[in-house]
């Protein structure tokens, strides 16, 4: 992943130093810029978060009109300052998101004639091979051209010269690239939100395209010398996000939701859904990573159950390298918050290839997957800060159900009645939401107790599988305490084994046709010592005698909604447990939010 940032305009620092704040969520383990000042390349980095070199900046000011940054998720090499970027060789300097591939070959030819290396990432051959064209006598964008040549893999790159010239050079394959031409400064970015107020028109550069950014203009060197450059509106020219009275941007998220899901429920976006022809659909795939994929899980049991579609889903990185088989009439759908996740942008392009119909369903309009997709849906979440997913799941959850809603009508396989049923479900949805959110407290009781344990095992059933997983994802995202999630019914093929007093068991059991086999599954657990705690319904405490800290009562919601709002209690859970155990909530450890490599 990493984030990348360039900027050619006076105090070039500023809107970098801003631009990484806004990329953080890519990845937080280093982080670096190079200025040009003074005809000199000065390049500071710090290892760890983002303050830490702006402390070190503090320190040490520096003015100059070019400028590149840098915020590292390390893939080769660890998280110290020597590998932090930007990575330099003589007048070149260079910051990279993507990985190459044949680094070590290159690493060994560069060696062999003489380079000395510092650092263990892949990076640092770029600086390196552009250098040594350099020294051939090729003009700047040639040595960029021949050095891109080698590489194999994946790239965005800013390329910083000093020479006769001072330029900033931005090129990509693969990977996520965005420049701006501002009234103040030329830019480049690896998103549209970290660009700062002063980038109204945007361009997002095509594989291999070099563009050339200085203080006099952009200009798009590869291909036609004439080519122009054709730019867009930037949607997401955002102000800084603030997390206001909240403990952190996760807990903030996880408040918004109800408004944001009222906001869903009185928008009819329903005649949007309406452009895709459910009816002579043979087959769904939906496609997509982490918890986005976990949505999709849910919105199978939707199809299925509301508007009898096959729905097959699969994992990107999966998807993309098994040889999956594509029928007449399938609808493949690629569920992304952020729209980059380099696996699922790949598992896009393959359903292309293979001259499937593609939908995209994303947070980040014009994002690659938004941008690259034959139909696209936005979820409307807002900008999602906190790295683990909270609020952009329960919209893509919304959008699927209002989807499937629109597929039980074209389909009439339910009543006319039932279709106006689950309509009105989803209406009074944001209002039960609103009450679990009211029984926060009640959560924070049972983080206290779960927070004891090293590990945990989630249980649910039918469609709530799938948010039992998401919960034990969530957890063990923040809070580092390991939790696997299964079917209840799969208890007593395995997982059963693990249980004792050490082995905590949460179950998720609602009033729902599934209720009574849960029960049975929560007694097997109870039966071997294990420690329960339950998120249901309040008929289980006749069966079973439970501490307040061992249960959250759910209020009665509909079958066809449950999935939305018993998402809820497992966030709260996660979020006060790594609160307790003082834990970075929003920037867990070794994660980033946006996975732009593979
Ligand atoms: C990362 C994030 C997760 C997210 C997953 C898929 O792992 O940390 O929160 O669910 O990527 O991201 P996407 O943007 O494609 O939904």
């Amino acid at each position: 992943m990493c984030g990348i940032i360039g900027a050619v305009a006076e105090s070039a620092i500023n809107p970098v130093l801003e631009g990484l704040g806004k990329l953080e969520y890519r990845g937080y383990d280093s982080s670096g810029i190079s200025i040009l000042s003074n005809n000199e390349i000065q390049t500071i980095k710090a290892q760890g978060k983002l303050n830490n070199l702006k402390q070190r900046l503090s320190m040490q000011p520096i003015e100059g009109d070019c400028c590149i940054g840098h915020t590292r998720w390390a893939t080769h090499g660890k998280a110290n300052v020597t590998n932090a970027h930007p990575h330099q060789c003589g007048q070149v300097s260079v910051v990279h998101n993507g990985i190459i591939e044949n680094y070590l070959q290159l690493k060994q030819q560069l060696m062999q004639w003489g380079h000395h290396f510092n650092s263990s990432t892949d990076s640092e051959v770029i600086p390196h091979l552009i250098n040594h064209y350099l020294a051939q006598q090729m003009s700047q964008e040639e040595a960029i051209e021949q050095a891109i040549n080698q590489l194999k893999g994946s790239y965005a790159l800013g390329v910083l010269i000093n020479g006769a010239s001072k330029n900033l050079y931005a090129i990509k394959q693969g990977s996520p690239l965005v420049i701006s031409e501002g009234n103040n400064g030329a830019y480049m970015a690896s998103d549209a939100m970290a660009l700062g107020p002063d980038s109204g028109k945007i361009y997002y550069p095509k594989d291999n395209e070099l563009i050339k950014l200085n203080t006099n203009e952009i200009k798009l060197c590869s291909g036609s010398a004439n080519k122009k450059i054709h730019y867009i509106n930037n949607k997401h020219c955002v102000k800084v996000i603030s997390k206001g009275d909240y403990s952190s941007f996760m807990e903030k998220e996880i408040f918004e939701q109800v408004d944001l899901l009222k906001r869903l429920s009185v928008n009819n976006h329903t005649g949007e859904y309406s452009t895709i022809n459910f009816k002579n659909l043979n087959k769904i795939t939906i496609i997509a990573c982490g918890t986005s994929y976990y949505a999709a899980s849910v919105a199978k049991s939707w199809f299925e159950k509301y508007a009898n579609i096959l729905v097959e889903i699969d994992i990107a990185s999966e998807y993309r390298y098994r040889s999956p088989i594509i029928i007449d009439n399938e609808l493949v759908i690629f569920v992304s918050q952020s729209g980059e996740t380099a696996d699922t942008l790949a598992a896009l392009r393959y359903a292309k290839n293979k001259n499937c119909q593609t939908l995209a369903l994303v947070n980040v309009a014009n994002s690659s997957i938004a941008r690259e997709a034959n139909f696209t849906f936005e979820i409307f979440a807002g900008p999602e800060i906190g790295v683990a997913s909270t609020k952009a799941f329960t919209c893509q959850l919304a959008i699927f159900y209002k989807m499937a809603i629109e597929a039980a009508k074209q389909r009439a396989f339910i009543k006319n009645v039932e279709v106006k049923q689950l309509a009105l479900n989803f209406m009074k949805l944001p209002y039960i939401m609103e009450t679990v959110l009211q029984r926060c407290t009640d959560m924070k009781k049972i983080a206290k107790k779960l927070a004891n344990y090293s590990n945990a095992l989630f249980l649910g059933r039918g469609a709530l599988t799938a948010i039992a997983q998401e919960g034990a994802l969530k957890l063990k995202e923040i809070s580092y305490i390991h939790a696997e999630a299964y079917a209840a019914g799969e208890l007593k093929h395995g997982p059963i084994a693990l249980l004792d007093e050490h082995m905590p068991v949460l179950v998720i059991a609602p009033k729902n046709t599934l209720t009574d086999k849960l029960l049975s599954n929560i007694q097997e657990a109870q039966a071997r010592n294990a420690p329960l705690f339950i998120i249901g319904d309040s008929s289980i405490k006749q069966h079973i005698s439970l501490q307040e800290n061992e249960f959250f009562e759910l209020p009665e919601i509909p079958e066809s909604i449950l999935p939305i709002i018993s998402v809820i209690p497992m966030q709260l859970l996660a979020l006060y447990t790594a609160q307790i155990l003082g834990k970075n909530v929003d920037q867990p450890r070794n994660l980033a939010k946006s996975v732009t490599v593979e």
